[in-house]
């Protein structure tokens, strides 16, 4: 097992290994006082993991319940998040209690909210089972449901007492999902990581497994630093969103069933980087993107989607800000009105 620590508004360890689920509940006995662990989880990840984790919570000395709710997307919303809201009440949850988060991202993401709001803030542990929410969202403190209005509107900055990281679990994860995941990986290496980027290109989907506790240490790592930087994504957390902007735009026209994130992000990091880079870079991340069954770019028009960068939330005023990566391993923040965007991204993708 490696660790990581992260030194944010409240500082805590990732643990990154093999065979983790069924240590839980001794790791976390270090990190809270609870008393009952509330284990928040979807039905998909129920079925895989939660005996083990309720096994092992027990041994920790944890009362153990669960709350369970269908997987997908559209459960990441009000509903769901009244539903845990009535279950924890229903379970007499103290303010000393703590929920544990058990799936990806999106029970990452509304169990943490959770945690943020109820009685006003509880502990919360990450144990995420998607490669996307090891190398991502399980870290950083970002937990957010959506509204019928878009992602992730409502949310809060809320870091969790402790991240357990168990790559045993991606062995059940379907291809799909790893290859979405891999989109992020890849653009930790673009960003900051010219050998993490070189590692990846010795791989493919099909063998990347064999060296994937390295690669997910490699891009927390990275995450690490970036939110040690700027917790509130103020100025340099802004660099994680290489290929978002476009990303999101894909994922939007597609009405979010097309793309999945990941992919959406890997064509979004290309068509930046056949923008704004040498061929040989351009080349290189989309020979990359390839071997990981990612599209390098979309049929959609890109003035169309350039329409549709206008309207993310991220966009201060006027400008548009969107990353750039002129050489592997290194990323710059840009911003630029938005008129002039459309005109210079005229011809993309094309
Ligand atoms: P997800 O949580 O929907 O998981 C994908 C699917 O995999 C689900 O059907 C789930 O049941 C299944 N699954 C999970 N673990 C499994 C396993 N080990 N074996 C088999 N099946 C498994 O999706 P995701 O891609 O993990 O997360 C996407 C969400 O994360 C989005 O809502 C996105 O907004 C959010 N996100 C948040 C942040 C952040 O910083 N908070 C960052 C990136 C993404
Ligand atoms: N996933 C982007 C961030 O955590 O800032």
């Amino acid at each position: 097992m490696k660790t990581i620590t992260v030194q944010a508004s409240q500082t805590y360890p990732i643990w990154i290994g093999t065979d983790l689920l069924a240590a839980c509940g001794e790791l976390l006995r270090g990190r809270t006082k609870a008393q009952t662990a509330a284990i928040i989880t979807d039905d998909t990840v129920d079925a895989l993991y939660s005996d083990t984790v309720t096994e092992a919570l027990d041994k920790g000395g944890f009362r153990v319940i669960k709350f369970v709710f269908p997987h997908g997307e559209p459960s990441k919303c009000s509903k769901t998040l009244n539903q845990i809201y009535d279950f924890l009440c229903e379970n007499e949850i103290t303010r000393t209690d703590c929920l544990v988060a058990l799936g990806g991202g999106v029970v990452g993401d509304i169990t943490g909210f959770a945690a943020a709001t109820f009685l006003r803030g509880l502990d919360y542990v990450q144990i995420p089972t998607t490669l996307l929410a090891q190398v991502d969202s399980s870290v950083g403190g970002k937990t957010a449901i959506d509204l019928p209005g878009g992602k992730n509107l409502v949310g809060a900055f809320k870091q969790p007492v402790a991240v357990i990281c168990d790559t045993d679990t991606l062995k059940t994860l379907p291809d799909k999902f790893l290859s979405d995941g891999m989109g992020e990986v890849i653009k930790y290496g673009m960003i900051r990581d010219a050998a993490l980027f070189a590692l990846l290109e010795q791989h493919t989907l099909e063998t990347i497994h064999t060296v994937i506790d390295d690669v997910i240490y490699a891009c927390i790592d990275i995450k690490r630093t970036v939110v040690e930087h700027d917790e509130f994504d103020t100025g340099e957390r802004m660099i994680l969103n290489f290929g978002h902007t476009l990303g999101h735009a894909v994922e939007s026209y597609y009405h979010y069933e097309t793309y999945t994130h990941g992919s959406a992000v890997a064509a979004g990091m290309c068509m930046m980087t056949r923008k704004t880079c040498s061929d040989a870079v351009y080349q290189r991340l989309c020979k990359c993107v390839a071997a990981y069954r990612l599209p390098t770019t979309v049929p959609a028009p890109v003035s169309a989607l350039v329409q549709l960068c206008g309207k993310d939330k991220k966009r201060a005023n006027a400008d548009l800000r969107f990353i750039v990566c002129e050489t592997i391993g290194d990323a710059q923040i840009r911003t630029m009105p938005f008129t002039e965007f459309v005109a210079w991204m005229e011809g993309v993708g094309v």
